[in-house]
């Protein structure tokens, strides 16, 4: 495994990290969401926790072993908007940031008090939502000096290009972009791949391995 064998690095460095979906209510009886786990944040912040880090996890509903979160700060959130106070609050105690979340891209402005029908529905998912604000641009807005910033991106199709261009568009050091369309990376396994954009040489390719050996990857490149 990837948990022995490193030096506390991180000693002294603290670590934000965000893990997992968010969940957007729409009425009492449906929310809107996404297939993150949260394992690949999870591990990030467990690694970064061993190497010596004083690590906070701010993290949606989470389908991983819980034992998995032993000995970590956790807040639990549960829509974009908990998740954004959580970020505002602790983002100045922070050297560093990795926000591995699967943040939900639309939600309802007011979730409604009573339940829709289902043909009620059919015309609220036409026109009752709105776009969340992206909450790892709010984060390199509000960074301080020095303070480093690892975005994600999960990609179908060219995984590259599309992180070329997320990278740049999102202004944050780092960006880990792995498939979602393969059966060995992405939402809900053990292993990952893809590409580090923004690290030294600057873009990296990251081989097929265990997520716990890419989130050991990404806090060394990640480190202030
Ligand atoms: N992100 C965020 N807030 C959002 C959406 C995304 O902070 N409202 C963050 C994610 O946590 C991730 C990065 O932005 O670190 C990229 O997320 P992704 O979903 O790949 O990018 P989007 O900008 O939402 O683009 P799209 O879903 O259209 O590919
Ligand atoms: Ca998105």
């Amino acid at each position: 495994l990837q948990l022995w064998g490193w030096q506390r690095d991180w000693a002294g460095l603290r670590l934000l990290v965000t893990a997992g979906p968010t969940r957007e209510p729409l009425d009492p009886a449906r929310f809107l969401t996404n297939p993150s786990s949260g394992l690949m944040g999870v591990l990030l912040a467990q690694a970064a926790r061993l190497r010596g880090a004083e690590v906070t996890l701010v993290h949606g509903p989470l389908t991983v072993d819980s034992q998995l979160l032993e000995g970590l700060a956790c807040v639990p959130v549960q829509t974009a908007a908990d998740m954004e106070r959580a970020l505002v609050r602790l983002q100045p105690c922070a050297d560093a940031i990795a926000m591995a979340a699967a943040v939900a891209d639309h939600r309802r402005q007011q979730p409604l008090p009573h339940k829709l029908t289902k043909e009620e529905l059919s015309v609220e998912l036409a026109s009752g939502w709105q776009p969340v604000p992206d909450l790892l641009a709010g984060l390199v807005s509000r960074r301080h000096p020095g303070q480093r910033i690892l975005g994600f991106a999960a990609q179908s199709g060219d995984v590259l290009a599309q992180a070329r261009a997320k990278w740049a568009r999102k202004g944050c050091d780092l960006l880990f972009a792995n498939p979602i369309d393969q059966a060995d990376a992405g939402f809900g396994v053990n292993s990952n791949h893809g590409w580090l954009l923004g690290g030294q040489g600057g873009e990296q390719r990251i081989e097929p391995g265990s997520k716990l050996a890419i989130a050991q990857q990404l806090l060394t490149a990640l480190r202030p």
